[in-house]
């Protein structure tokens, strides 16, 4: 069974969507274990209450951060670790880690990259004045946000959407597309080329989006 090691920062209601997911039998996989950043992460609360081995692991307390992203790959690989899973982990992994884990590092992005890659990037669409924003799952590469396209999920962002708004809007959607690709991986199914990931097996969506909705 595939191993996963989790990586968040904060909430980890995306940590819940796949645990969820794994109960259900949705995805054939395992959480070997939670590691965070932040000792108050919420996400700490459901590792426990899932029985999940969780640890923290502060960058502070090592001396740079290339040091911090290896002693990290080492918990991973020491306990099994296949595939590393970024749930609304808030920082940027490094050389270390990528190398240990070369395209097995998932992060989820609430955006539709390459728009508005980094931090708050919901804030950004409503500020841009997108019509259409939604969010990312990826591959990690050396970059920010900028790593090879595994899914996407487009939403309409409203006129009088806020930041807390459009953010809800998209989570439902992250808390349904991580897992599925998470499962896709999980049942060898995404052939990576250069840029581009191929999805075995899978139908095609011939829905667009259009926001606002033409009428007449
Ligand atoms: C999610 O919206 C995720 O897309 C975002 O943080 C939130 C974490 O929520 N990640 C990033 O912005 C990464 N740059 P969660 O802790 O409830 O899963």
């Amino acid at each position: 069974m595939l191993q996963l090691g989790v990586l968040a920062s904060g909430r980890g209601s995306n940590f819940q969507a796949i645990i969820d997911s794994i109960r259900t039998g949705y995805l054939k996989a395992a959480v070997a274990v939670l590691v965070t950043d932040n000792p108050d992460a919420y996400a700490i609360q459901r590792a426990r209450e899932n029985g999940i081995p969780w640890l923290v692991m502060r960058p502070g307390d090592h001396p740079s951060g290339d040091e911090y992203y290896e002693a990290m790959a080492e918990e991973l690989k020491a306990r099994g670790v296949e595939l590393v899973i970024l749930a609304g982990f808030m920082r940027v992994v490094k050389p270390p880690l990528l190398r240990a884990y070369p395209m097995r590092i998932m992060n989820i992005h609430p955006a539709l990259l390459p728009s508005f890659p980094g931090l708050h990037g919901q804030r950004q669409a409503v500020e841009y004045g997108v019509k259409v924003s939604g969010c990312t799952v990826h591959f990690v590469d050396e970059g920010v946000d900028t790593g090879p396209v595994i899914i996407q999920a487009a939403v309409p962002v409203y006129h009088d959407d806020t930041e807390e708004s459009l953010s809800a809007r998209i989570l439902s959607y992250e808390h349904r597309i991580f897992p599925y690709a998470i499962r896709l991986y999980a049942e060898g199914r995404l052939e990576v080329s250069g840029r581009r990931v191929r999805i075995l097996g899978q139908g095609r969506a011939d829905e667009a989006i259009i926001n606002p909705p033409v009428e007449g």
